[in-house]
């Protein structure tokens, strides 16, 4: 196919930035996985496409939050910036730019499209009645209110609906209001807000439903919403906050939802400023880039209703696209942190190879707003069936062949088999281009299934050298094309792949490159253990020492030359241990109940070799023997045969 005639797409893409408060979960993973794997593949398939995000950082949570912390809100954000971007690393997310909600770029753009909002009569001004922390010195919105529900009467319930009758009401309407601040009861104030004038922008939103990539069923969700009767936005909160003050006005800020998508700005214009280029090219009414927002399903109203109004407020491009999926439940249940269902991003990644995630959540992954679970076992058989057992199996069995060929391979291959898989290309491309990764991943795993079933029909093992080499041949083509197909997903292992294969510049256009000569085969993937997460109950009930305060134990191997008891002591035996080169040492061991002298003599046992020496009644001791014990006996620990003296235990 000729390529060069394809018109190259430009494309930016976005994912939903997240809160700076507070690590990332596995929640943040699934979109960022999504969104890579979309990102990666356009421009695997020739298009340019750049992944931006940076992290949302302003607004009450953050601000108290650093409070709590005894720090300031500038501290805490630097850091979970830091946490937040090698989380995502970890995971192989490949942002052009990740960047921050508190930055300078953020704030003209804010104040840039207030100016202009402003100028095209979409302000006022209004007073409105909150809830007043007087402990606190601040307004309270509704999620930091409980009380007692007006309808039913339960009380503990949230400021704005109730749990045990699921009514939902106005805040002030909650009976026996309670801060969860401060835990004192609020007052009713008064204070003047800003608004957006949303219902003026009714029309615009209208049409920009009928035009924009959105999925239908949130498309009817948002027209409902224009429906009925819209209201203004109210975009300003009172001091204390942590956002951009509002120009103009006094001790007013910016609502966290105004400046958190025109973050997506930010990034890409500290992008554009660091890669001189132009914003007008990238961002303006008329440039030639596309707008892809992958979100969550419970901010679609922002970025479907809220957002666009914003951009045609300062005549920006609208989305081309927007996104959506639902939420990630693990082993069934909603995530918890007392579960320990609410499994951080890092924790898991420390578990397993992070990159089998991203195969995992591909192959669960649609364009649908449906939930995705992530069950652990389903988890570890699918990787260790799939990529283990089908895709990286070809390669694993079929390089030994070719090793006794100097890792050449044949021209004599089969073409039928390699014609069908490379045939199905531009349904890959197709469902790569629709999100439907699941599908895809079923089709991939289908024909590396036929790969094997070809191996296993052909026997190379039973043939002469040269056949079984043309059969290893047509298999390695194979699990060239099928490497081509997984990379957007799995970019690592297939990096390795293309590394083994000897190719260096792979595109999905590329199926009929040639391979000719391969490297040694090494595994590039273990199969995956079964999933244990530590319980956050039980790990409560354990002192934690870190690594170094561990490291600080310097235990020894030692061998007793000679055990005495000792006069005046009921317990207590004196030992004299050889420790190799660190020489000889006198420990007084409470042993006594359970061992003989003349029994100990010439016994390896395991020793504190750095503990303070003790002055006991009856000498020195200089160290610990490691004993295992309850209240009725006593084991000594002892290494295996052929630990020598003085040898490091870790
Ligand atoms: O829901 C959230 O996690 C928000 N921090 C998402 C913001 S997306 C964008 F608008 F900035
Ligand atoms: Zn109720």
């Amino acid at each position: 196919m000729d390529n060069s005639k394809k018109t190259k797409r430009k494309i930016l893409v976005t994912q939903a930035l997240p809160y700076a408060n507070a690590p990332l979960h596995l929640g943040h993973i699934l979109e960022a996985v999504q969104t890579d794997i979309w990102t990666r593949f356009q421009n695997f398939n020739g298009n340019e496409c750049l992944f931006f995000c940076a992290d949302d950082t302003h607004g009450t949570p953050v601000m108290l939050k650093a409070n709590e912390m005894g720090i300031k809100p500038e501290e805490l954000i630097s850091d979970v910036y830091k946490d937040h971007k090698s989380s995502y690393e970890l995971y192989g997310i490949n942002f052009a730019n990740f960047y921050s909600t508190h930055s300078d770029e953020n704030r003209k753009y804010s104040e840039y499209i207030y100016e202009c909002a402003k100028n095209n009569n979409l302000i006022s001004k209004a007073n409105i009645e909150q809830y007043y922390d007087e402990k606190e010195e601040m307004f309270l919105s509704d999620r930091f209110i409980k009380g007692t529900c007006p309808k039913c009467g339960a009380e503990d319930q949230n400021g704005d609906n109730c749990g045990v009758c699921g009514a939902s009401y106005n805040v002030l309407d909650v009976k026996k209001p309670i801060s969860i601040i401060s835990n004192t009861v609020p007052i009713k104030k008064e204070s003047e807000h800003i608004f957006f004038d949303l219902p003026q922008k009714n029309k615009m939103l209208k049409d920009f439903l009928k035009n924009v990539d959105l999925q239908e069923s949130i498309k009817n969700k948002l027209n409902e919403w224009l429906n009925d009767d819209l209201k203004k936005w109210d975009i300003s909160r009172d001091a204390p906050y942590f956002g951009f003050e509002i120009p103009g006005e006094e001790n007013k800020y910016f609502y966290v939802w105004v400046d958190a998508p025109i973050g997506y700005l930010a990034s890409i214009s500290n992008w554009a400023e660091k890669n001189k280029l132009n914003m007008q090219d990238l961002w303006s009414e008329n440039s030639k880039y596309e707008i892809y927002h992958f979100i969550g399903k419970d901010i679609a109203y922002f970025h479907g209703l809220f957002w666009p109004a914003l951009l045609s407020a300062a005549n920006l491009k609208l989305p081309s696209g927007i996104n959506v999926h639902g939420f990630l439940t693990i082993n069934g249940e909603k995530m918890s942190k007392s579960k320990g269902t609410g499994i951080l991003a890092k924790e898991f990644a420390e578990i397993t190879n992070p990159e089998t995630l991203r195969y995992y959540f591909a192959a669960k992954l649609n364009n649908k707003v449906e939930d995705i679970d992530l069950n652990f076992d389903d988890y570890v058989q699918r990787i260790n069936s799939d990529l283990v057992g089908k895709y990286l199996n070809i390669a694993s069995r079929s390089a030994s062949f070719l090793k006794k060929n100097n890792n050449i391979l044949s021209t004599n291959i089969d073409s039928n088999i390699l014609d069908n898989l490379a045939s199905k290309k531009d349904e890959v491309v197709s469902l790569y281009e629709s999100r439907e990764y699941s599908k895809l991943v079923r089709i991939i795993m289908d024909l590396a299934d036929d790969v094997n079933k070809y191996i296993n029909e052909q026997t190379p093992w039973k043939k002469e050298m040269d056949e079984a080499v043309d059969i290893s041949s047509t298999a390695i083509k194979a699990f060239y094309i099928l490497s081509l197909y997984l990379h957007p997903i799995i970019p690592s292992i297939t990096n390795e792949a293309f590394k083994f294969l000897n190719i260096k510049k792979v595109s999905i256009n590329n199926v009929d490159e040639a391979v000719t000569k391969i490297n040694d085969y090494k595994p590039l993937l273990n199969r995956l253990e079964k999933i244990i997460i530590p319980e956050e109950e039980n790990m409560d009930n354990v002192n934690l020492i870190n690594i170094d305060q561990f490291s600080a134990v310097d235990l020894r191997v030692a061998k007793i030359i000679k055990a005495d008891d000792v006069e005046g002591a009921d317990k207590l035996l004196q030992l004299t241990l050889d420790v190799g080169d660190l020489g000889t040492r006198n420990v007084f061991a409470g042993i006594k109940s359970a061992y003989k002298p003349e029994d100990l003599t010439d016994k390896y046992i395991v020793l504190v070799n750095n503990l303070e020496p003790r002055k006991m009644k009856f000498g020195i001791s200089e160290g610990m023997v490691l004993a295992s014990s309850n209240d009725e006996a006593i084991y000594l620990v002892s290494p295996d045969e052929g630990a020598k003296p003085g040898m490091k235990v870790r």
